[in-house]
């Protein structure tokens, strides 16, 4: 296998068997273990290839205006294959500066690059190109994914475009309604699973082996592949002057694995010296990597009945924990986790900065707060770091949260049904900008605003 370009690999030291990249495999069939797709690279000239990247920002090919193909010296496609890809034009997310949650944090500036600007609202995109490209290589007729409401909206558009049947298994009333809405638009079939999603996704993934099911989860190493250009295109945006320290949510942690991996390869080929260190923030009441690193233990510690009010990032049992396990160790990074209350006024304050995202992008603001804030020894951050947060999903997508947190009306344990039946555990709306019901009365609207 060695002499192919990329194949796939077990990622067990003691295991590390390989397989054809044709071949359709989550998982490896000796071990059980996760697979990596690895590349026997051709020698790859810096300059060159940085400036490459810069020439294709200039170019009309649809690949090359795709921020995932006009890498894609990274991905595992032959010339050939290139003819399949499925791309909506993603990736290309800007960069941008964030001066008041910059200083809600303790920092003087602060960057995120934000995913939720893709076709579909968040970071799967990214991974979706590849993972749809691939499956028309195979000639996939049917692909399924379980999702927390991101992953089933990214797949059913890539799937409606490349013509291809989407079956999407999401947890009943457990995804924000943007999500569901865009899931149902893009004529993805649509269960609701009575169970969270780590039901759905033991249960996609047992169809998966047993019938012709193409297999869309980030366990597909296609998917991370995809999910790897990110970091070049954000070394790409940022001329190659690579940051300190790159802060990500953690939910079933393919983001964060494919970014390790990104920096493992780039490291590998020269292309960079320096490696920023990745901060993983999960929501502390779905933190299963949080617990694993911290008892030192060597089999992932599970939550189960996983909470949070940031429904994607609800996972008690995160499939690919293992890489990012080995992001962490390759990075000098880290994992800590928020809470409801610091996840709420992180996403209030990244509003305030005309950006906004949802619940589940805004652990990391909170995580870096509380990591600036703290002198505990691996775990604290030095405000001289240069930082750059991911941002991963899109305002839009959960507008149910935003308003019951402006209308201070927000609980973490609350059921909604136009009115709330039952509820406990209220958030305090420390940021809440409510509505102001008036009437047309003009004069008293002028004494209003004070004009
Ligand atoms: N942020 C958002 C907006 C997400 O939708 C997810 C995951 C994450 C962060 C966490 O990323 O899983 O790679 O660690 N959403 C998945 C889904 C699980 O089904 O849409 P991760």
């Amino acid at each position: 296998m060695n002499n192919q370009p990329f194949f796939l690999r077990c990622i067990r030291e003691s295991c590390q068997q390989e397989f054809e990249i044709t071949q359709k495999l989550y998982q490896c069939p000796t071990c059980s273990d996760l697979l990596d797709i690895v590349y026997n690279f051709p020698k790859i000239e810096g300059t060159q290839i940085r400036e490459t990247f810069r020439q294709r920002r200039t170019s009309r090919d649809p690949l090359d205006l795709s921020g995932v193909w006009r890498y894609r010296e990274f991905l595992p496609f032959a010339q050939k294959d290139l003819s399949n890809v499925i791309t909506l034009g993603e990736g290309n997310s800007p960069i941008l500066e964030t001066p008041n949650s910059a200083n809600y944090v303790g920092l003087t500036h602060l960057r995120v690059k934000h995913l939720g600007w893709n076709p579909s609202g968040s970071f799967k995109d990214h991974g979706m190109t590849v993972g749809l490209s691939q499956a028309k290589t195979l000639g996939s007729r049917v692909v399924a994914c379980a999702s927390t409401g991101n992953t089933s909206s990214s797949m059913a558009a890539y799937c409606a475009r490349a013509g291809i049947r989407a079956v999407v298994f999401i947890p009943e009333g457990q995804i924000a309604y943007g999500k569901l809405a865009q899931t149902l638009d893009y004529g993805a079939t649509t269960i609701q699973l009575e169970g969270d999603f780590d039901v759905a996704m033991s249960l996609v993934q047992e169809l998966s082996e047993e019938t012709d099911l193409y297999l869309m989860n980030s366990i597909n190493p296609f998917r991370l592949e995809g999910q790897k250009t990110v970091m070049l295109e954000l070394f790409d945006q940022l001329d190659w002057k690579i940051p300190d320290r790159i802060i990500v949510p953690g939910g079933n942690l393919g983001n964060s694995s494919s970014y390790g991996k990104a920096l493992m390869e780039l490291k590998q080929l020269g292309l960079i010296d320096k490696i920023p260190r990745i901060t993983i923030i999960q929501a502390s009441g779905a933190d299963p990597l949080y617990r694993t690193l911290v008892t030192s233990s060597k089999e992932l510690v599970p939550v189960s009945n996983a909470w949070t009010l940031a429904s994607a990032i609800k996972i008690g049992r995160p499939i690919s924990w293992k890489k990012a396990l080995r992001a962490l160790n390759f990075t000098d990074g880290w994992c800590d986790v928020a809470n409801e209350q610091e996840i709420a006024d992180a996403k209030a304050m990244l509003g305030s900065d005309g950006i906004g995202c949802e619940p589940a992008s805004a652990t990391t603001i909170a995580g870096l707060k509380k990591l600036l804030e703290s002198s505990e020894h691996g775990a604290s951050i030095d405000p001289d770091e240069d930082i750059i947060v991911i941002l991963t999903g899109h305002q839009l997508k959960d507008p149910e949260y935003t308003i019951n947190y402006h209308l201070d009306n927000l609980y973490q344990h609350a059921i909604y049904e136009n009115l709330i039946t039952e509820k406990s555990g209220k958030l305090i709306s420390t940021f809440a900008n409510q509505p102001i019901p008036m009437a047309a009365d003009k004069e008293d609207i002028v004494r209003l605003l004070d004009l």
